[in-house]
């Protein structure tokens, strides 16, 4: 069956690459500014992804030596300005609507590949991301109080979510550049590497996520979203129902296949290892 042909986007690169989908924001001369542009083709991106087959699992990363500088100061501020209520609204609603609505709940595993300068609106996708590695040399920057506005963008509730509270606090307040090293200590990425091994550090967690079963790995990233901002009751109910529903339309009966190769055949170990997939059927 020949493949899909993708939407043509201006702004943004997606290649297909054994299961990844490079999603590289593309925008390197304005160090890819996310304009109002470049947040519509994210909308129609996510959209198109998520229903091919091609990307298992989706690395959203910047061209050149940036990963994105924020949010377009002339695009969407200055030119945004001389919009209508509702026009600003709509403005707004597209750029919240990828960068974490739909980020954040996409239905597969997304890794964020921060390459170089994140700034301000960036570090919203970022957050967005269900995992992210930085290249120890990436510059990071909640740089909106260096202008003179405030976080906005979900950008200081991002910051709340993963940060450590003091250094939140300190890079809101300082608008102090910080390097990929620094944001692995911070817990804003899971972990920094020399950027010369970014894409090959990158591929691997990649590889690893692939070769779990996909029906209960988005299960367990979406499960873990929903459940961060519910009561314990309410998360037990939630969880023992969704558990149910993720075994009940697993198409590979992850679970049955994982209990009898340990229990009955004793040829693996959960605690060490991934069930066999191959004997899924
Ligand atoms: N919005 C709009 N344009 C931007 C931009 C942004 N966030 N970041 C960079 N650009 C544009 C510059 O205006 C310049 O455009 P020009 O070539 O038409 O003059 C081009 O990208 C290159 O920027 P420049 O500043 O020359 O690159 P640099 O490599 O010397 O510095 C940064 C890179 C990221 C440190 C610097 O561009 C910067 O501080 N950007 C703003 C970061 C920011 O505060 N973002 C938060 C927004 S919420």
């Amino acid at each position: 069956m020949s493949e899909p042909t993708l939407p043509t986007w201006e702004n943004v690169k997606v290649e297909f690459e054994d299961g990844i989908a490079w999603v590289t924001l593309n925008r390197p001369d304005k160090r890819n500014a996310m304009s109002p542009a470049l947040n519509r083709e994210m909308m129609s991106v996510l959209d198109t992804l998520e229903v091919d087959d091609r990307c298992k699992v989706l690395v959203l990363t910047g061209a050149g030596d940036s990963f994105s500088a924020g949010m377009d100061i002339k695009e969407y501020f200055r030119e945004v300005d001389k919009a209508t209520p509702v026009g600003v609204m709509r403005v707004q609603r597209e750029s919240m609507g990828w960068q974490w609505r739909r980020l954040m709940f996409f239905p597969k595993p997304t890794i964020a590949m921060v390459n170089g300068w994140c700034f301000g609106g960036a570090f919203t996708p970022l957050v967005s991301c269900d995992l992210a590695v930085a290249a120890d040399e990436a510059m990071f920057g909640l740089s909106e109080i260096n202008w003179g506005i405030i976080p906005a963008g979900n950008v200081t509730r991002a910051v709340a979510e993963k940060m450590t509270q003091a250094d939140a606090q300190y890079y809101l307040l300082t608008g102090e550049q910080f390097s990929g090293k620094k944001a692995a200590e911070t817990r804003l990425v899971y972990e920094s590497v020399p950027r010369a091994q970014l894409r090959t550090r990158v591929t691997e967690i990649a590889r690893v996520l692939m070769a779990k079963n996909p029906h209960v790995l988005s299960a367990v990233k979406l499960a873990y979203r929903r459940v961060k901002d519910m009561s314990w009751d309410v998360s037990e109910d939630y969880l023992y129902a969704k558990a149910q529903q993720t075994y009940s339309t697993d198409p590979e009966q992850g679970r049955k296949h994982g209990m009898d190769q340990f229990l009955d055949e004793k040829s693996y170990r959960p605690g060490l290892q991934n069930y066999r997939r191959e004997d899924k059927k």
